[in-house]
């Protein structure tokens, strides 16, 4: 039903616009710019059409070594204001999975994370809790919690068990100065 346009050069500006329009004030332009050097297939974001209209963003991100935590990570996911409540993101999540799960026969991923605030993103917290199969707290004294609201919500792709994160560091701050300077670039 969806169609996935990953983020490009070419259509960075578009998916910028985009993006901010779901997270108003959070420029995602700086990982988008990452993902597009990085040129890792399990690295990338995504536009999603129905038809010819754009409806939302996704993506999947892995900075650690995937040897290492064999865990791929949900980037910058949401739908468009006026395509919400209609089961969109619901199926945007599903599809983003799946394109996980193909992955994973290619590279040593055995689940899909995904960090969220519990306070900021209820809705989204909503969503998970039916999809993901667990949840657990993110506290890392050398990392940002949130207030202690951080949650990471974690699926097994395949017949893998599902782990814990165990609050491994993530580098929730790199993340975030990364994207404070994606703020200072576009709204300067
Ligand atoms: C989170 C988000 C992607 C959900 O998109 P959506 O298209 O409205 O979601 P859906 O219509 O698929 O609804 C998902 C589920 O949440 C439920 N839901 C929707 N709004 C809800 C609310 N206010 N309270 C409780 N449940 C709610 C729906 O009933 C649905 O459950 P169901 O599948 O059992 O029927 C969308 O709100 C969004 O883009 N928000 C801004 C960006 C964001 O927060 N992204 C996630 C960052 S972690």
């Amino acid at each position: 039903m969806f169609k996935y346009v990953e983020i490009t050069n070419d259509n960075i500006e578009l998916a910028s616009k985009i993006q901010l329009k779901i997270f108003p004030g959070e420029s995602a332009y700086i990982h988008y710019k990452d993902a597009i050097k990085s040129n890792l297939e399990y690295y990338k974001y995504y536009l999603v059409y129905e038809n010819d209209t754009i409806v939302g963003i996704t993506g999947l991100y892995s900075h650690e070594n995937i040897n290492d935590t064999n865990s791929i990570w949900l980037g910058w996911f949401g739908v468009l204001k006026e395509f919400r409540n209609k089961g969109y993101g619901r199926h945007i999540l599903l599809d983003t999975i799946n394109m996980a799960t193909i992955l994973a026969e290619k590279y040593p991923i055995r689940y899909f994370r995904l960090y969220t605030s519990e306070k900021d993103n209820i809705t989204a917290v909503h969503l998970y809790r039916k999809i993901m199969d667990i949840e657990e707290k993110y506290n890392n004294p050398d990392d940002v919690n949130y207030d202690n609201n951080c949650i990471i919500f974690s699926k097994a792709l395949s017949e893998n068990p599902i782990t814990y994160w165990n609050n491994r560091f993530m580098n929730l701050k790199e993340i975030i100065a990364q994207q404070e300077l994606s703020n200072i670039e576009v709204f300067k």
